[in-house]
């Protein structure tokens, strides 16, 4: 419950003046100038802190946001006086209302169950991210393969939530996930597509099939070794989620699905190999892919790290294909040895961490495209012996956004 000044007593319904909110205006510091809150509802009664400026960008009142569209309403940025400030405050403790009357006149009233889910504790901003912005990932060496994998069945994914929640969860925090009991029909990928939100379409199409086929127009389309890769390195915006059904598998010993955490590999290449793992970081490198399928004449080419990182150091892509990185490579001279001698450590490490095993008839592996490094090994192919995947693909925004729904929706139940 919201703390009341112990000197106070509490009338009900009434409003009550400012004793539970010390507003700080410490003219040195004053981008640190803040509404402190104290709440006796947040987890270890912690005081919960806003900076006045949010707190006046983020009023809630008819002028300043639209419920409608859940969003802000510009005029505040026609001419934005930084200066602004808190006037006067109250509380309403029965309401559970924060009121500020501010410098330019304007009034606002803050709920405080809204104030709570957006406190800048450090406890509070970690929760939001792990709990409902993104699962955190767990990474995994080839060893622990075994303990992270996990198996959900088609059927409970087309009909439960639930099951579509953990299924999504599970890609999200370790990168992969097989799905089994599908169907043989070319429209498994569809529907499971549809399920989050909708298919990602390629220069390959929407659904692509991987067979050996003559005149293959992709290195994939053959019977020969696929070495450890990411999928489609060459597009700014490479698709998140691979989805492949395995509709026939072929007889012969090859075709084994091989796969690898190459977050893990980046991990590893931090902690014992900085340098190489810096080269990797730093180093653009041009990928492509110029060819045609079907009708379709195409000329793809994207140029970015192998290792890609975001603002606080956290890893957001991996880009790996032999076959697709272009012998373009536009680097100043001294640049190029240092990065194969860092890739040849990469893909090393990649195939040390690699686990192994294959899939059935009525499989969808699913794998996050931008993390996982993943490859098959060569197989006969005759026509008594055919290999046929069907393949798809999903984008992480949009299994974000689902789980997300899901989440409210089971919370809100
Ligand atoms: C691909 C691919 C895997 C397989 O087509 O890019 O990775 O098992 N295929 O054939
Ligand atoms: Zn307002
Ligand atoms: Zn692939």
């Amino acid at each position: 419950m919201f703390q009341a000044d112990p000197q106070l007593s509490r009338v009900p319904g009434r409003r009550q003046p400012k004793p539970e909110l010390d507003l700080k205006t410490a003219s040195k510091q004053d981008h640190l100038r803040m509404v402190i809150v104290m709440d006796h509802q947040s987890p270890g009664k912690l005081d919960m802190q806003f900076p006045d400026i949010w707190l006046r960008d983020n009023c809630r009142c008819g002028e300043c946001f639209l419920p409608q569209t859940m969003s802000r309403l510009p005029q505040l940025w026609n001419n934005l006086d930084t200066s602004v400030r808190v006037q006067q405050h109250s509380v309403d403790l029965d309401q559970e209302i924060l009121y500020i009357t501010w410098s330019d006149g304007h009034a606002s009233q803050y709920p405080l169950a809204w104030l709570r889910e957006r406190d800048f504790s450090l406890a509070n901003r970690t929760r939001y991210l792990s709990d409902f912005y993104r699962p955190e990932p767990r990474h995994w060496s080839g060893t622990d393969f075994e303990h992270i994998r996990r198996e959900f069945q088609y059927r409970d994914l087309l009909a439960s939530d639930e099951a579509l929640l953990e299924w999504l969860d599970h890609l999200a925090v370790y990168g992969v996930a097989l799905i089994k009991q599908a169907p043989l029909e070319f429209d498994v990928l569809r529907r499971l597509c549809n399920r989050v939100g909708f298919m990602r379409r390629t220069t390959y199409g929407d659904e692509f099939s991987v067979r050996a086929q003559p005149g293959a127009s992709n290195y994939a389309y053959l019977a020969a070794p696929l070495p450890l890769h990411t999928d489609m390195p060459y597009f700014e915006y490479k698709p998140g989620v691979t989805l492949l059904h395995t509709l026939e598998q072929s007889d012969s010993p090859g075709g084994v699905n091989l796969l690898t955490d190459a977050y893990h590999v980046a991990d590893l290449m931090r902690e014992r190999y900085p340098e190489q793992f810096r080269v990797l970081c730093q180093t653009s490198v041009d990928w492509a892919d110029i060819g045609r399928d079907g009708e379709l004449e195409f000329h793809n080419i994207w140029r970015a790290p192998v290792i890609n990182l975001d603002a606080e150091g956290r890893y957001v892509r991996i880009n790996h294909s032999i076959p697709q990185r272009d012998s373009h490579f536009t680097v100043p001279l001294e640049q190029v040895r240092p990065w194969y001698e860092a890739m040849a450590l990469f893909v090393r490490l990649a195939h040390e961490e690699a686990c192994s095993f294959k899939t059935t008839p009525g499989d969808v592996l699913t794998f996050n495209n931008l993390r996982l490094v993943h490859g098959r090994t060569g197989y006969d192919d005759t026509d008594r012996n055919v290999r046929h995947i069907v393949g798809a693909f999903i984008d992480w925004d949009i299994v974000y956004s689902r789980l997300r729904v899901l989440r409210n929706s089971k919370s809100n139940s």
